[in-house]
């Protein structure tokens, strides 16, 4: 498995065509709704086999606000547990440090809040209701970077 960030026209085709796969046809929702307005201010990930197969994608977003945010992990289900979630979220947090951003935060769905305790985020507010009505939560992780 590697980590790579898309870059040419078909990589992004194949990394949005997964995140769709991966998040948003489980529930049902149309091709288009695996996109938003961040994507051009974002930083994309994707973990593929040796043929280019996706298997994992992940996002970090540097909001206008200056906060840093995580969303759209999605990991094939046939190559869960096997780390790639996690290598793509060390990624991710890996270059969130390199723009200088000291936490991070993601808004989990319920059933992923394992995954990221496991990872080092703690829960930060109430559970509500989030994209397609599933009970997501607030976790934030401090990055620890050192103060200039
Ligand atoms: C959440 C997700 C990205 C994790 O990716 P992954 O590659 O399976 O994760 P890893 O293999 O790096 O880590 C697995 C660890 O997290 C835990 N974990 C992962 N998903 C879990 C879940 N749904 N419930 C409980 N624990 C979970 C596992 O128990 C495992 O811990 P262990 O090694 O102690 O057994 C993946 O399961 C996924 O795509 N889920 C569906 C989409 C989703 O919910 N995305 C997150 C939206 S906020």
């Amino acid at each position: 498995m590697e980590l790579k960030e898309p870059y040419k026209p078909e990589e992004f085709q194949a990394y949005f065509k997964a995140r769709w796969e991966f998040l948003r046809k489980p529930l049902g929702f149309p091709k288009g709704s695996e996109i938003d307005d961040f994507e051009n201010i974002s930083l994309h990930v994707m973990a593929v086999d040796q043929k280019d197969s996706v298997l994992g994608v992940g996002r970090l977003t540097y909001l206008p606000s200056g906060e840093g945010q995580i969303r759209y992990m999605g990991v094939d289900e046939k190559f869960r547990n096997k780390n790639v979630g996690g290598s793509i979220l060390a990624y991710l947090e890996k270059e969130a440090v390199k723009i200088g951003l000291n936490r991070i935060f993601l808004n989990a769905r319920n059933d992923a809040i394992a995954f990221y305790k496991k990872n080092g985020y703690d829960e930060a507010g109430k559970p509500f209701k989030g994209f397609a009505e599933i009970q997501h939560v607030r976790m934030e992780k401090s990055l620890g970077s050192p103060e200039i």
